[in-house]
């Protein structure tokens, strides 16, 4: 029998769609499934860096994955015209994969110049550390998916699994930099559960 993949996320439903909200993951979302891209975010939340991934890098296609629907939905939301309910032209690049991203890797065989994960779940009580998406054995998945000269970008304002992810980098075969970088402050930057100064990011290479 296959071993049974650790759930990484919380809860996938949580207030009640608008009916504008429901209607776009009816109608819209089944139009949006990714087979391949250039750019992956994995959990990207509310995807407001998907949003920023699209304005900034036109022509690309940028996979967000994400099992929360309100999330799902409020990037659909964001994306598209609110009367026609047509997605708007700088964000024609955006895919999105509704799910798992395990499922999602999976599937493809792409290669991605660049795979983002932004305030991975912390999971900081020590019984749920196994439930952490950033395990050595993930990120050696992720590896595989890198294109030529690609990279992995993480960041989390919880410092206490900043330094766990850099203990797991030691059994995988990617190379580190910590970069001094700043980007767009996503809903959970905001929020800041952790109370840290600022987030810390992370680049890895094969
Ligand atoms: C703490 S939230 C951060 C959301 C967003 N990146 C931000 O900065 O606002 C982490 C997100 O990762 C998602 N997630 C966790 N495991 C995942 C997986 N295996 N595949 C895709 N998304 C996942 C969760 O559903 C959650 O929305």
């Amino acid at each position: 029998m296959e071993k049974q993949e650790i759930r990484t996320f919380g809860r996938r439903h949580g207030k009640k769609l608008s009916l504008r909200q429901s209607a776009l993951i009816d109608n819209l979302l089944p139009t949006l499934r990714p087979t391949h891209g250039d750019i992956l975010e994995i959990g990207f939340g509310a995807g407001e860096h998907v949003r920023d991934l699209a304005r900034t890098n036109p022509g690309k296609i940028i996979v967000g994955a994400e099992p929360f629907m309100n999330g799902v939905a409020s990037l659909l939301s964001a994306i598209t015209d609110e009367k026609t309910n047509c997605v708007l032209d700088e964000y024609a690049g955006i895919r999105i994969w509704p799910d798992d991203v395990r499922d999602f890797l999976r599937a493809t065989d792409s290669k991605f110049e660049q795979i983002w994960v932004l305030h991975p779940d912390p999971w900081p009580k020590a019984r749920h550390e196994k439930r952490r998406l950033l395990s050595a054995d993930f990120l050696n998945t992720l590896s595989k998916y890198l294109a030529d000269n690609g990279e992995i970008i993480i960041g989390t304002d919880h410092w206490e699994y900043f330094d766990w992810i850099l203990e797991q980098i030691k059994s995988t075969t990617l190379s580190a930099t910590i970069p001094d970088m700043e980007i767009i402050q996503t809903r959970y930057q905001h929020k800041n559960k952790a109370g840290t100064d600022s987030p810390k990011y992370l680049i890895l290479h094969n």
